[in-house]
């Protein structure tokens, strides 16, 4: 368990997940019923973005950087910069917005956040910041077996956010198993995972893993700072989502064109339906 999110955090990958997960968390606003948010691979919750880890690797320059003094964003941007720019003030740019921060900030009075993380004092991280915040539960463990232990909600109602750090060989391999165990605890509710683009072919083998129709209302959108040709790094930000909400793709695709051209991404942008009602 190596993988420390601080070095990365506010880097493209992040906007781009960041700026769906807020449309995502958004959406489930539109309805006055209560809804719950599991984030399975929580992290710290908040970054501080002049700390020595995020210095080191500067991603954020990259990222969040670009966007944060940026007055042209479109509406589906909103609630994304409106959450980063909660956590600075001041107005200028210090601390980074994980999952946690950003889905708390949208929960109204009723809903909640069920925020899993395995690193133990990632997890006390979480415990503390969150201490005084209401809707707020911290678990400590494995992320797919909190899929299935806290799906489904008690409201019936709300969004899984899996975000595993593919560390492991097999991370794609598990994670489609997990959303399948998952989805048939939570038929209805909404997934949406994380997955890195560096080469195409694991991406394309778990796409059509995914594409096999055992799970309809699949949907498939991959952010791609560089084209996929050098599969030692990182060149996208995917995201496979299940019952993704009406005009999501929609509101993705805006809200990412303009990311895109702000970021000045090399690889382009791919939002689709894998697999329809
Ligand atoms: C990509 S980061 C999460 C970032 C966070 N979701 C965000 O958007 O701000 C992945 C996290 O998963 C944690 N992790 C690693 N293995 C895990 C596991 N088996 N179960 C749950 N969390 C795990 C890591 O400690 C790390 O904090």
């Amino acid at each position: 368990m190596n993988y420390r999110h601080a070095f990365h955090a506010g880097g493209f990958a992040d906007v781009a997940k960041h700026a769906a997960l807020a449309l995502l968390v958004e959406r489930l606003r539109d309805k006055p019923k209560p809804f719950c948010v599991l984030d399975t691979h929580a992290g710290l919750g908040e970054y501080d973005l002049l700390a020595d880890a995020a210095t080191r690797t500067g991603e954020w320059r990259d990222g969040i950087a670009r966007l944060f003094g940026r007055t042209d964003a479109p509406d589906a941007m909103g609630a994304y910069l409106r959450a980063v720019r909660a956590l600075n003030p001041d107005g200028s740019l210090r601390w980074y917005p994980g999952s946690p921060r950003l889905v708390r900030d949208l929960l109204r009075p009723g809903d909640r956040l069920v925020a899993n993380e395995l690193h133990p004092a990632d997890a006390e991280t979480l415990r503390r910041t969150f201490a005084r915040e209401p809707g707020v539960e911290i678990a400590e463990g494995d992320g797919y077996t909190a899929l299935k232990a806290k799906l489904p909600p008690a409201e019936r109602r709300g969004l899984a956010f899996v975000d595993p750090p593919f560390e492991r060989k097999d991370e794609f391999a598990a994670l489609a198993r997990a959303l399948r165990q998952g989805h048939r605890r939570f038929a209805t509710g909404t997934f949406v995972a994380w997955y890195p683009v560096k080469g195409r072919a694991p991406v394309d083998a778990f796409l059509s893993e995914m594409a096999d129709g055992r799970i309809r209302r699949v949907g498939v959108a991959e952010f791609m700072r560089f084209p996929p040709d050098d599969d030692r790094r990182l060149n996208g930000s995917g995201l496979l989502t299940v019952n993704a909400p009406w005009k999501f793709e929609e509101r993705l695709r805006e809200a990412w064109e303009w990311c895109g051209a702000a970021l000045g991404i090399e690889g382009g942008i791919r939002i689709e339906t894998l697999v329809g009602e």
